[in-house]
């Protein structure tokens, strides 16, 4: 078993890089698979997800090259292959394909997606999209069938404010006849990145960031060459180690206007935060006081750095309180920070913790790819040394992580061990 080993007593110094955005990847990737011509994605983060789609894509008779955060993919070949199981159970964002798939062949057989267990994830809005468009869906042993004789653009109200289902509609509705409306719509870069994509393919798309997006249906797409959004939780997770663990840090090929809200919070606590165009700078941080944060939909706190940010506030001074409004059971790292020496507590949808005080080394498990980076953290400022397991978790979304931190000075190893159970009295 693959562990991370880290050393506690080193300050964080120097230049982190952002790779590009996992969120964005995982769709732009399918969302390729709409044209009659190859398309060219540069930036792409070097994560496991990445590699699994590359593997998905062949499997339905996609070419594809990988090399150097290049991907090329040739979908000149792509057929309507059913993917009930295998790749596909491996990441959430596996639910993708039905939206392209559905879009291209009007007809997609995928299986229920896998991805971190961050309490119920349901699909139904994805679904209530595709049928408006006039799919027939249907779940037959555990993976989703859709089925339409053609597709016909609608006006589609999302009752919960989804990524997902915003852009599997949009992937499905682009081929589509006719003018397809989502209203309420999600307003991530990440949507603007994917719509992006699909109108240099030639799709006619209106409104991508706000919360109406309009969609005229094309004839066809064509391929095109896009180049990715940086990953704003990557940047998010080095703007949080800086403030814990830094001595000064430059996180590098960031837009801070996509960062805004955990920038407003770093300075509540205390924290200073300096921004260029695509860089931030965070100085050594003085003393941290107690902060309260809700996770919101974007513009808002997003939920997906609430798990990090929980790690600053055990040294912030005072009690902070995270309520979690996206995920109910997004708290697992509470419990491996407290065997790590950490007042916190959990109680519904909320974390309390309080502070500030001095982390210990201990044995701890990734249970999903935040909750790992948070401990990553933990293990940057603890004293001794931190072993973490299941970092498969963390290797889904943050590339290089470990050369990366080596550059500022980190003092953390990948190593292999034996299996031991971790006890958790
Ligand atoms: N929801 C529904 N029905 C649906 C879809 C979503 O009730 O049909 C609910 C979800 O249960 C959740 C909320 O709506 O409570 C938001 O879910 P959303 O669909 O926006 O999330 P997602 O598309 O499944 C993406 C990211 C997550 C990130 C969330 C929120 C990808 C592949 N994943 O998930 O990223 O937490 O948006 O911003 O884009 C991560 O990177 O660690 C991660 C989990």
């Amino acid at each position: 078993m693959e562990v991370y080993k880290i050393k506690g007593a080193n300050r964080l110094h120097g230049t982190i890089k952002v790779s590009g955005a996992k969120n964005s990847a995982v769709a732009l990737i399918p969302a390729s698979l709409l044209a009659n011509s190859p398309v060219t994605i540069e930036g792409l983060p070097e994560i496991l997800d990445v590699w699994t789609l590359k593997e998905i894509l062949e499997e339905v008779g996609a070419e594809v090259t990988f090399k150097d955060g290049t991907m090329i993919i040739d979908p000149t070949n792509v057929v309507d292959m059913p993917l009930p199981n295998g790749n596909i159970k491996k990441l959430r964002a596996s639910y993708y394909l039905m939206g392209a798939l559905l879009g291209k062949f009007k007809k997609a057989a995928i299986g229920l997606p896998g991805g971190c267990h961050l309490g119920p994830r349901p699909i139904d809005q994805h679904i209530k999209g595709f049928e408006a468009l006039g799919a027939n869906v249907s779940n037959e042993h555990g993976a989703i069938y859709l089925r339409a004789e053609e597709l016909v653009g609608s006006k589609i109200y999302l009752d919960v404010v989804s990524v997902g289902a915003t852009i599997n509609i949009m992937l499905a509705a682009v081929l589509a006849k006719g003018r397809t409306i989502i209203e309420n719509a999600a307003k991530e870069p990440e949507i603007i990145d994917v719509a992006t994509l699909l109108s240099n393919m030639g799709a006619n798309i209106k409104g991508a960031g706000t919360n109406v997006i309009r969609i005229d249906g094309v004839e066809e797409l064509h391929g095109t060459k896009h180049t990715i959004i940086p990953d704003r939780i990557e940047a998010g997770t080095f703007m949080i180690m800086a403030a814990v663990a830094g001595d000064g840090v430059t996180i590098d090929n960031v837009i801070p206007f996509h960062v805004e809200a955990l920038t407003a919070k770093l300075r509540e606590m205390g924290v200073e935060v300096e921004e260029y165009e695509e860089k931030i700078f965070i100085p050594k941080p003085r003393s941290l006081q107690a902060v309260d944060v809700k996770t919101l939909v974007y513009p808002g706190f997003p939920t997906d750095l609430q798990q990090p940010f929980s790690v600053l506030m055990t040294q912030a001074t005072g009690t902070s309180v995270i309520t979690d409004s996206i995920y109910s059971a997004r708290f697992k790292q509470i419990d491996e920070l407290r065997r790590m020496n950490a007042n916190g507590r959990v109680d519904g949808r909320t974390a309390s913790i309080t502070g500030p005080v001095s982390l210990e080394a201990a044995t701890v498990r990734a249970s999903d790819l935040r909750a790992g980076a948070a401990l990553v953290i933990a293990g940057l400022i603890a004293d001794g040394e931190t072993e973490i397991q299941d970092i498969f978790h963390i290797e889904r979304g943050y590339s290089s992580i470990i050369e990366k931190l080596q550059g500022l000075g980190a003092d953390i190893r990948r190593v292999e061990v034996k299996e031991i159970e971790i006890n958790n009295e």
